[in-house]
């Protein structure tokens, strides 16, 4: 294996365009791959089809490097890398809790039927703990005597902070079954590896269930303080202050415990899900039984916000305007897969209010899931004559409304500040009804 192997990313979504193009910044000469004609063509053409602080940047600087290409032909990418990175997509099943492993076996199965030679091929995607396997077999299935190996390297990156995360992760996990498979994985992260970052070299099982661990904890503890607000909404006590007072003990820590709305997006939620079904077909559904709780207090979140802003508007959103402020399941991003922003704002559509939709980048993505609603093309329009304004994803942009200046616009001070990022004490002051979750 060279020094500084070439490497193929498949799959150029969320993670795999970051992936791809952060690691031409670290000196590879990389080309990735989606099935995607349209992405691709975004991606030639230098444009990053989804938001991600940095990445337009980067891509802009490399694209005419000739060290950073894309395709949708598999024979170029088998003849190309040493070292593939298959970053597809593990949505949720339709009507089931287990992840659609569809795209991860296509996958797979593309690039082994076009190999040549020994190389390496490198899970990504998120999988439930199995399937790396069962991936090693096809390989050896479909590309045999070449000694093609599997390694699998989860993937921590945070929409919004990805690219951060991607040139200096806060460790690096290698799930191998050989000393060359560790040897090659390690030799295409030099980089990150001299930086000094943690390297924990597992098995496969290992390094599979090292992802849907570290998410069932953050969505815990999550959920764990929209629980303590639930039972502060019956106490009338403030859970904003509890969390302060219990993340100053270190062995909790402060982070992750904002209360509110609740997680989203294209991990949390379907990880948490696919872990619980995986973990019942390998009889050990108990150990995970929490995590239901877990899914159930944060969905209970939307119901509690749509049931707020219904109180605000004297029992019916029939006839009212409302704005929402937000549509992507959390700032800096435009995802709104699973969003919650996005699902309550379509749930007071359902009861007939007329939501007026605004968020800083995923109006277009929001749009395309819930054409219903209308879109506003800033906060101003979107606020402008409202009977309600409902706070759902907290961008800067919303934390630091003035609540004189958005009073003008509106036509009732009603507010549901769903993220918990308003001042109480400014907001009622201005002469606004502010309401929140686990907040008197
Ligand atoms: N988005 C994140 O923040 C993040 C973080 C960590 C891990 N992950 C995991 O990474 C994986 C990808 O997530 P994402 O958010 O990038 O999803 P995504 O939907 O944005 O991207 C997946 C891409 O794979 C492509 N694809 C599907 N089938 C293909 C095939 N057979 N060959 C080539 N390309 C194909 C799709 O066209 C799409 O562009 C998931 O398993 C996810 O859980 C995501």
């Amino acid at each position: 294996m060279t020094q500084r192997p070439r490497l193929s990313v498949i799959g150029t979504g969320y993670l795999g365009a970051t992936h791809a193009v952060c690691m031409v910044e670290l000196g590879y000469e990389v080309i990735g791959l989606d099935v995607d004609q349209a992405k691709i063509e975004a991606l030639r053409a230098g444009r990053i089809p989804f938001f991600e602080p940095g990445l337009p940047e980067l891509l802009a600087k490399h694209i005419d490097s000739g060290r950073l290409r894309f395709t949708t032909d598999y024979a170029e990418v088998a003849e190309f890398a040493d070292v593939h990175f298959v970053c597809v997509g593990t949505p949720q099943q339709k009507g089931q809790y287990a992840a659609d492993l569809t795209y991860v076996e296509s996958a797979f199965a593309a690039l082994a039927k076009h190999l040549t030679r020994k190389v390496l091929v490198v899970g990504k995607s998120t999988v439930p703990a199995g399937t790396a396997v069962r991936m090693a077999e096809l390989l050896t299935e479909l590309a045999p005597n070449m000694g093609v190996e599997l390694a699998w390297n989860p993937e921590f990156l945070r929409e919004g902070f990805a690219v951060e995360d991607t040139l200096r992760p806060d460790r690096l996990v290698f799930g191998v079954h050989s000393e060359w498979a560790e040897q090659t994985i390690r030799s295409a992260f030099a980089p990150v590896i001299e930086a000094g970052t943690p390297v924990i070299v597992t098995d496969f099982a290992t390094a599979e269930l090292v992802k849907v661990a570290a998410n069932s904890f953050l969505a815990t503890k999550i959920s764990f303080i929209n629980a303590m607000a639930e039972v502060c909404e019956a106490t009338g006590a403030d859970v904003t202050q509890l969390a302060d007072a219990i993340g100053h003990d270190v062995r909790i820590g402060r982070k992750f415990l904002n209360a509110g709305l609740g997680f989203g997006g294209g991990c949390l939620p379907k990880d948490i899900r696919a872990f619980i079904a995986r973990a019942g077909e390998l009889g050990v559904d108990q150990a995970v039984s929490f995590l239901r709780d877990v899914d159930e207090i944060n969905l209970r979140r939307r119901a509690r916000t749509v049931e707020l802003g219904l109180d605000l508007n004297d029992g019916s959103y029939r006839g009212t305007q409302v704005a929402v402020l937000g549509a992507a399941f959390k700032p800096n991003s435009d995802d709104v897969r699973d969003s919650p922003a996005l699902d309550v704002a379509a749930a007071i559509g359902r009861r007939g209010a007329d939501v007026r939709l605004y968020d800083p980048e995923a109006n277009a993505n929001a749009r395309r899931l819930h054409p219903e609603l209308t879109y506003a093309d800033s906060l101003d329009e979107a606020v402008s004559g409202a009977d309600l304004v409902m706070l759902l994803t907290e961008w800067q942009e919303f934390r630091s409304m003035d609540p004189e200046i958005i009073g003008n616009k509106v036509r009732k001070r009603n507010v549901v500040d769903g993220r918990n990022v308003l001042d109480p004490v400014e907001w009622r002051g201005a002469g606004w009804i502010y309401r929140s979750l686990g907040r008197p």
